[in-house]
């Protein structure tokens, strides 16, 4: 599925209707669409497009902007490891060592069984609680290694961990789908590092050439 389901169908006319111009939701519409599929498909960036009246190039050049929305499919938690200034200098370095370590991948990649995708990112915005990582955007203050290790085991058991994040947190890390759906899309140059700079500079299929053809 990677448009629209029912119910966020629903729920994007429903943000729609709050904007006094449909294509100022673009931006939120494609926060439902990452919550709903880990990642945004060029479907729902189409159909994102159908709703607001944006080319789907104005949709993707919008969500583009920003790292948080996620172009291509990721593991079921997206781990985030800050090692910006202020957690630098409280050990951010040694936590994103530790989470390589113990999720057995390095920045950019994913682990084999689809669960963990790892990112080292610059300042999450809670400087003053450093040394902090984020699991599906929920906050974990002042981490450890320890503390990470023990999320970690909390999501391989599937529980949720989310007692052990502090304020900030919505009380739950959302799932981005099932396994079996994660470790189909997630290409195996992606699970085995970084993906080649021209496959990232391709134009999605669906964008038009400038000769007006699909690519
Ligand atoms: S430097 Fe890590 S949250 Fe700002």
């Amino acid at each position: 599925m990677s448009r629209f389901t029912e119910l966020n169908a629903r729920r994007a006319h429903e943000i729609i209707s709050h904007y006094p111009r449909a294509r100022s939701a673009i931006i939120p519409l494609l926060h439902l669409a990452q919550e709903q599929e880990g990642w945004i498909t060029n479907d729902a960036m189409t159909q994102i497009a159908e709703l607001t009246g944006a080319t789907a190039a104005e949709v993707l050049g919008t969500g583009s902007f920003y790292e948080m929305f996620k172009f291509h499919p990721v593991g079921r938690y997206l781990v985030n490891v800050c090692t910006n200034i202020s957690c630098q200098l409280l050990g951010g370095e040694e936590l994103l060592e530790h989470a390589e370590t113990t999720l057995g991948i390095t920045d950019g990649q994913t682990s084999d069984d689809g669960l963990f995708t790892l990112e080292d990112v610059e300042c999450v915005a809670a400087c003053t609680e450093a040394p902090c990582f984020t699991v599906n955007y929920r906050y974990f203050h002042r981490a450890t290694p320890e503390t990470f290790s023990e999320v970690v085991a909390e999501l391989r058991a599937g529980r949720n961990p989310m007692e052990k994040g502090q304020q900030g947190d919505r009380g739950e890390i959302p799932d981005h789908g099932t396994l079996s759906r994660t470790l189909q899309h997630i290409p195996a140059d992606r699970k085995a590092g970084i993906v080649a700079p021209e496959e990232a500079a391709q134009a999605p299929s669906w964008m038009p050439t400038e000769t007006g053809e699909n690519a």
